[in-house]
């Protein structure tokens, strides 16, 4: 059998009982991986039947017809019927060519990615798919990569980086070029305040002619996720980021790799201190998210073979 790694003894700065949860997570985790088809394969028709994700994660032109009424899965109260105007924001066409990828790398934001020189392995993926707008220039590249596929975007970082796009909006446009061409995600339909900003998002986009795509997350499909991990046993008010995109690959993609979850402030193996983020230190709001009850689904599906969790440094 592979030897578990443990955390070394702790320096006097760090936080002795850390040193005993970081070693009780790592006795349910083995770096030695193989995908367990079956295991694969169950929890993927299990999401599909309830969730739908490959049809109805996002909201298209020919899902979501003027006149239906979105109900947001933010507030249950409110409701939103399409008329033509918001119509014409919907994303033509499929966002998921009828197929499935054969690799897709999810990438986390956590602190874990910084000098762990994942980059390369994470653009070997067939489809990337990253996490509210996070930096890939400057140096990250080494460690993060540069491919992106599917990002997402907190309508929270349109609001605090980009002055909700009321104003001048070429700063928003010019910072979308780090990720190409690729879809850009946005929860329009979660909460009241998010529909504004996403559709300024949206006509930002197209008046700059901008190569990304903009496309919203369908607020019925992120209810039913909801759903299906309060069935699993996930008590949380609102599910990650991370895993509604890891749960999303699982419909997508056939082997699906996670870089950049470990909801702790301490490196698994070097035991150094981390910052919440690659990139900064800003606290996850505890009061919605349930992050480290949410890793130990993540670590389950990585021992039963259906993901691969990577931790730890990439050689
Ligand atoms: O929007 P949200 O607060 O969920 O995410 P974020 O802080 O931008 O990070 C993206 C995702 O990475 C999160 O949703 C988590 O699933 C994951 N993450 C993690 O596992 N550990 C961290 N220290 C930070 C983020």
């Amino acid at each position: 059998l592979p030897q578990k790694k443990t955390a070394p003894p702790t320096s006097k700065s760090s936080c002795r009982d850390c040193r005993e949860k970081i070693n009780k997570v790592l006795e349910q985790y083995s770096e030695d991986w193989k995908k367990q088809d079956e295991h694969f394969q169950k929890f993927r028709s299990q999401l599909s039947t309830k969730c739908h994700g490959l049809e109805k994660a996002t909201i298209t032109q020919a899902n979501t017809p003027v006149g239906t009424k979105l109900v947001y899965d933010g507030e249950k109260k409110r409701t939103l019927q399409v008329n033509p105007e918001i119509f014409s924001t919907f994303f033509k066409g499929h966002p998921f060519p009828n197929k499935t990828w054969h690799t897709c790398a999810v990438v986390g934001n956590g602190g874990i990615l910084v000098n762990s020189t994942c980059g390369k392995m994470i653009d070997s993926a067939e489809f990337v798919i990253r996490c509210n707008l996070p930096p890939l220039s400057n140096g990250y590249e080494k460690h993060v990569g540069i491919k992106t596929d599917l990002v997402t975007a907190n309508p929270s970082i349109l609001l605090e980086k980009f002055g909700a796009l009321m104003g001048r909006r070429r700063k928003f446009v010019e910072s979308m070029t780090s990720y190409g061409n690729s879809l850009l995600l946005l929860p329009a339909f979660s909460y009241g305040r998010n529909t504004p900003v996403s559709l300024r998002a949206f006509y930002t986009l197209e008046d700059f002619e901008s190569p990304v795509q903009p496309i919203f997350f369908n607020p019925g499909y992120l209810h039913n996720l909801a759903l299906f991990w309060r069935s699993q046993g996930l008590r949380t008010i609102r599910l990650s980021t991370g895993i509604i995109m890891t749960s999303l690959a699982l419909e997508l993609c056939d082997n699906v790799q996670l870089y950049g979850f470990w909801p702790f402030d301490f490196h698994p193996y070097s035991f150094q201190t981390l910052t919440n983020h690659y990139y900064d230190d800003r606290k996850t709001k505890t009061k919605f998210h349930a992050m480290p009850d949410e890793f130990s689904h993540l670590l389950r599906l990585h021992s039963q073979g259906v993901l691969k969790l990577h931790l730890g440094d990439c050689k």
